[in-house]
């Protein structure tokens, strides 16, 4: 962090005050601007002379010259506030997303409703800002259906939603699509995969192109992962997925709905089970009950829980569950929140060791 004098200038002159200093050859890019109740905060790297100040006035209504702290750009990735601060009103530069997924060479963002026609410019910059990415894509729905899916725009790029992604030493083919993947569950698939012990035997209920799984079977060489997923799209994938991590012997995909493939071919064969299809667990923990072994095991247990205390309602949800099978809850050995997905409301998690 360094102290350096700054221009403050109210929000709404932001473009034109960008376009200043930057023709004055005064804005310090080495470090971020600020924005702050209304205010930006635009680093300079010199006090301005008394020349500069008259021509700052003759075109700024409001403004002042002050020194600030500011902190050094870590990445050299110009930021797409400052990419489009010439092609957006400043109103709208606030409304640019804060965050950005990326899935292999795509990238996909959520863009407020205020921004729908300055979409292609948003595409445009965000593959200016991230040279490795290809295609960007705008959420353009909420994730639903039995299959979790949600449909996309693409902003800017080559039109697809094809890619191959790395997370955590493992290879996955996806279609965003045709079958659900996230990469904000990365830290989650590594946990989970991380508690798993050699010799186990995994259910993964609702896998999905295999996230949790590939990785449990890459991480332990004598496991056994049966891998279901109701969508014959992500079975597909599912199985490409398997080549490609190489981990035949260990993870065997299966086509179907989770509660006839339990009844039929994994009934007390497990001794972990992950269940995450939050909307929908809860109707299943009988059939994750059952799959465990006579001596029981652990269960991944995952909601989406509202605010004020989603942990807790998570908890009793699954405890309840329980209590209506023929098995016991010995104990909660963790609960977390994964993420937030809509104001008030979290993804949380539920490990539970089941006798
Ligand atoms: C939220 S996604 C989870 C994917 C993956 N586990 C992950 O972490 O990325 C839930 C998956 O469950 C599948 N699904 C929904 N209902 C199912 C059911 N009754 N039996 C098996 N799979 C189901 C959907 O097709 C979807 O791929």
């Amino acid at each position: 962090m360094s102290e350096m004098p700054c221009l403050s200038v109210p929000k709404i002159y932001g473009a034109k005050s960008l376009a200043l200093v930057k023709k004055m050859n005064l804005l310090n890019q080495k470090f971020g601007v600020q924005r702050e109740k209304g205010y930006l905060y635009l680093p300079l790297t010199r006090e301005s002379t008394a020349t500069e100040i008259n021509e700052l006035k003759r075109d700024l209504p409001e403004f002042e010259i002050c020194t600030r702290l500011f902190f050094e750009r870590v990445e050299h990735q110009p930021k797409l506030v400052d990419l489009l601060s010439d092609r957006l009103p400043p109103h709208i530069l606030a409304s640019l997303p804060h965050s950005i997924d990326f899935v292999g060479d795509i990238a996909t963002v959520e863009l407020a409703p205020e921004l729908e026609s300055y979409k292609q410019a948003i595409g445009e910059a965000i593959l200016k800002a991230h040279k490795k990415v290809k295609t960007v894509l705008a959420k353009s729905g909420i994730v639903s259906g039995v299959y979790r899916l949600r449909t996309f725009d693409a902003i800017g790029g080559e039109v697809k939603t094809v890619t191959v992604h790395r997370e955590h030493g493992c290879i996955f083919h996806v279609d965003l699509a045709k079958a659900y993947f996230s990469p904000r569950l990365s830290y989650e698939h590594n946990r989970v995969a991380s508690l798993v012990r050699q010799g186990e035997t995994v259910v993964d209920m609702f896998a999905g192109v295999g996230s949790f799984s590939m990785l449990i079977a890459k991480k332990h060489r004598d496991v056994q992962v049966y891998a279901i997923d109701v969508n014959p799209d992500a079975f597909e994938f599912l199985k490409k997925n398997v080549l490609a991590n190489r981990v035949e012997a260990s993870v065997k995909p299966i086509l179907g709905d989770a509660r006839q493939i339990v009844d039929e071919r994994l009934t007390n064969v497990a001794d972990r089970v992950i269940m995450n299809l939050p909307e929908k667990a809860i109707e299943y923990v009988d059939v994750a009950c059952k799959a465990l072994k006579p001596k029981g095991g652990f269960i991944h247990y995952y909601e989406f829980s509202d605010m004020p205390e989603p942990l807790e309602n998570a908890k009793r949800h699954l405890t309840e569950a329980v209590k209506h099978t023929d098995r016991h809850l010995e104990k909660i050995s963790l609960s977390r929140t994964v993420r937030g997905i809509a104001p008030f409301t979290y993804q949380v998690v539920v490990d539970a060791e089941i006798r």
